[in-house]
């Protein structure tokens, strides 16, 4: 028997969870708010801060944890790891140092500089406003993006072009990260299409899953605001089809040595989950961003089509013994985030959600339960995303299909992208990409 903590509380931690039962974990559960899906997998859970390392020790401690997972970057970023460690608990994900890599994006590009990584773009790190105005001229302003330094839940990168559209837009967005006292970076605009690449890293050793495309937007067409990501979809082949399998080992190699220049620049190995998501470019590929730890929605892409132990691939990720003894079903797969009305801006909680487990379980979607919590036997929306719905099948039109006709046994004031996964949306990036490359 193999006693396994998961912490975290959304989508990807259920999808985490699952995935350790099917290797034969007893789960238990440590959340900040109480996910239903967790609940149920769980043998116990509890519910308080993610972040109050006492605590998570203490439980550990008197159920027999024999590791812990953790799934989102706000515990790794503060050093959930090291306080574990030294509580006598194994863990999988990076210590504090190497979580730097998703904790602070001046960090990551500084290393990237300093290591000579292929894929990094031209950045410059400012904590006030001198020199802002040179350094966008220089740029020249509509090939910039503003990014602030730490955590933002993928809502405070502003792009020329999609959220900012003049030097005086720029420049007050740029004095509004002074006045939070926030450092912030201004870099290089990337034109390009975007991928996600989730791997396994042992300290050395980087491997693989299938690739997964995100959206952020939160409307049709690529419309609206940023989100923390309406759906996401993966091919039968585990590539794009405007991403090669040339461009995913120079993605997995630029993962590689930035993993071996963590542990030169930091002395601490980098340990657990690393997603990079990246952008194919005219110019090449781009590193747009690391996060350390998977994605959401992504991590519903990958994880349910493993062919392997996650427990045993945890346990390999602690000892530094990772090998190529597990793959990834050759399937398609597509998640729709349900998301409550009004969301991001204005999001309506407090609604009842009504899943329709009968017909749900027939139509052979997979469903996730995210920002939503369960009372009297009934699910309620909050302010985030509510729902992850996956479709898996052989084709990405089957597996688009499946997504959709599980997100109609969901109903409540909830709203999705339906056109995440179509053919549609996949020709109109492929395009994109054949007019940049061709240009
Ligand atoms: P991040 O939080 O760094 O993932 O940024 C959020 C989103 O902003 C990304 O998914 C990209 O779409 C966009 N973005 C970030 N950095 C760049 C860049 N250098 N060039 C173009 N778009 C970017
Ligand atoms: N889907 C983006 C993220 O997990 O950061």
């Amino acid at each position: 028997m193999v006693n396994v903590l998961i912490i975290g509380h959304g989508a990807r931690e259920h999808v985490i969870g699952e995935t350790l039962v099917k290797g034969g974990a007893t789960l238990f559960s440590f959340m900040s708010f109480k996910n239903a899906g967790l609940e149920d997998l769980s043998k116990k859970i509890k519910i308080h801060s993610e972040t109050d390392f006492k605590q998570i020790i203490e439980f550990c401690n008197e159920n027999k944890m024999d590791f812990a997972a953790i799934g989102p970057e706000a515990p790794l970023v503060v050093g959930i790891v090291d306080a574990l460690e030294k509580g006598g608990i194994p863990c999988v994900g990076p210590k504090i140092e190497a979580a730097q890599l998703e904790g602070s994006k001046v960090f990551a590009r500084d290393l990237l500089e300093k290591y000579k990584i292929k894929s990094n773009v031209k950045s410059k790190m400012f904590d006030s406003m001198e020199g802002v105005k040179s350094y966008l001229k220089d740029m020249g302003v509509e090939n910039t993006v503003v990014k602030p330094e730490g955590l933002t839940g993928g809502k405070g990168v502003k792009v020329f072009g999609d959220h900012l559209f003049s030097m005086e837009d720029t420049i007050k967005y740029c004095q509004e990260l002074v006045n939070k006292t926030s450092r912030f970076l201004i870099e290089e605009k990337c034109v390009g299409e975007e991928f996600t690449l989730q791997t396994f890293v042992d300290g050395k050793n980087v491997l693989g899953s299938p690739l997964v495309q995100d959206h952020k937007r939160a409307y049709e067409g690529d419309k609206g605001p940023n989100t923390g990501g309406m759906g996401s979809y993966s091919m039968e082949n585990h590539l794009m089809p405007f991403i090669t399998q040339d461009d995913v080992d120079i993605a997995i190699e630029d993962m590689r040595k930035t993993v071996a220049a963590v542990k030169a620049e930091t002395g601490v190995e980098y340990k657990g989950f690393l997603y990079g998501q990246f952008m194919k470019t005219a110019k090449g590929l781009k590193l747009i961003e690391y996060n350390s730890r998977w994605g959401d929605p992504e991590a519903m892409n990958v994880l349910p089509l493993l062919e392997g132990n996650l427990v045993d691939i945890c346990r390999a990720i602690m000892d530094g013994k990772l090998s190529e003894n597990f793959s990834f079903e050759k399937k398609a797969t597509v998640c729709k985030y349900l998301a409550p009305e009004g969301y991001p801006v204005n999001p309506k909680s407090e609604e009842v959600v009504k899943i329709n487990l009968d017909k749900i379980n027939k139509s052979g979607a997979k469903y996730y339960y995210a920002s939503v919590y369960r009372e009297g036997g009934k699910i309620f929306t909050t302010t985030s995303r509510a729902m992850g719905v996956l479709g898996i099948a052989d084709s990405l039109e089957n597996a688009e299909r499946i997504a959709e006709t599980g997100v109609n046994c969901i109903e409540g004031k909830l709203f999705h992208r339906k056109d995440v996964g179509t053919r549609k949306l996949l020709q109109k990036r492929i395009d994109h990409m054949n007019s940049l490359l061709n240009k």
